[in-house]
């Protein structure tokens, strides 16, 4: 059976919209405007959580066929990640934010842009996969996406790997 998503696709319109969100959540906390900057990270940790998912347990060992050990640094890069994700939640969790806390909130979503754009990069690598596998990532994909846990969750209690 074909699988229903195309995973290369989908990769890429998550990263878009993790990169809006972003750039919102910025500029939210740049401005002082936390109830923007909380809706902004709410929606990057519902997206993000079944994506690094996907990444981490079906993801990154498919890539394995071309990166070798590299795969083991992406993972440590996600624990880098979900710890920058850890302290914006923290800082928005506030009641309100000095101008200080709004300016950490912002690199801090600034921080995790640049992982986005490196990550959207393994599509260039994913595009040699083979139709049988694509088809495999395809339905982890959609499994990841349908088990719908967000990053902060799932970083505290499936993720085996304790950032
Ligand atoms: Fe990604």
């Amino acid at each position: 059976m074909a699988a229903k998503l195309d995973p290369i696709v989908e990769f890429r319109e998550d990263h878009r919209k993790v990169r809006d969100g972003l750039l919102a959540l910025a500029s939210a906390a740049e401005t002082g405007d936390l109830p923007q900057a909380r809706k902004s990270l709410g929606e990057i940790d519902a997206l993000t959580g079944p994506h690094f998912r996907y990444e981490e347990e079906a993801l990154y060992p498919a890539l394995k066929e071309y990166l070798g050990e590299y795969v083991d640094r992406l993972v440590e890069e996600h624990d880098g990640a979900i710890g920058t994700a850890r302290t914006a939640a923290g800082l928005l969790a506030k009641p309100s934010l000095t101008r200080d806390e709004g300016k950490a909130a912002a690199s801090a979503a600034r921080a995790l842009l640049v992982h986005v754009s490196n990550c959207d990069g393994l599509n260039i690598l994913a595009e040699r996969f083979s139709q049988q596998k694509l088809d495999q990532l395809a339905q982890q994909f959609e499994k990841a996406r349908q088990a719908n846990v967000p990053l902060l969750q799932w970083a505290g209690t499936i993720r085996e790997r304790k950032a």
